[in-house]
């Protein structure tokens, strides 16, 4: 699913498995479920795995593309090719929200090319343009409002 959630514009070539071995991108996922403030939802469909998202805090000395503070989750989510365009992307980042709100945090950030059209998905559930991190837009959300 880290794969997944890399933005690529129309005509590109499909994205290395090997960029996996990054270690900033190996960050949102090595040892996933093992830090306290891990949390993600699955969508499947039929049994079968097709989406994710999920969110972790990270350190400011080894922080995420969207990190704004080491208290404040990024998340990340991806669907697969085929089931994207359903609602199931829309209704896993409304219930990971419902889920930090539950958890007592106050806020989330990410990190989305401006060329996305994830940005407006994330736009019509209240997230706010935040600042840059090189080309990439950092967004966030105030969390305990309900997610349109
Ligand atoms: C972004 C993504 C998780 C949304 O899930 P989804 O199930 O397709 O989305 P939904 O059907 O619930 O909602 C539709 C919204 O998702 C976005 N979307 C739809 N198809 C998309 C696609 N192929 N790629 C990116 N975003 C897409 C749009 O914002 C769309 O809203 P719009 O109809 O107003 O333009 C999914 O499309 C995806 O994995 N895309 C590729 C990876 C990606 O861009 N991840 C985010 C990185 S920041």
């Amino acid at each position: 699913m880290t794969v997944e959630a890399v933005y690529l514009p129309d005509g590109s070539d499909p994205v290395s498995r090997s960029l996996l071995d990054d270690p900033r991108l190996r960050r949102y996922f090595e040892g996933f479920g093992t830090q306290p403030d891990d949390v993600g939802v699955v969508a499947t469909c039929e049994g079968v795995d097709v989406g994710a998202c999920w969110a972790r805090c990270f350190s400011p000395d080894a922080p995420g593309y969207g990190w704004v503070a080491a208290d404040v989750p990024e998340l990340s989510i991806a669907i697969a090719d085929p089931w994207r365009g359903r609602g199931l992307g829309t209704l896993m980042l409304r219930t990971l929200l419902d889920r930090l709100a539950v958890r007592g945090c106050r806020q989330v950030s990410l990190s989305v090319d401006p060329a996305s059209p994830a940005r407006r998905l994330y736009e019509r559930l209240d997230f706010l343009h935040l600042g840059w991190e090189g080309t990439s837009m950092t967004m966030i959300r105030q969390l305990g409002t309900a997610a349109r």
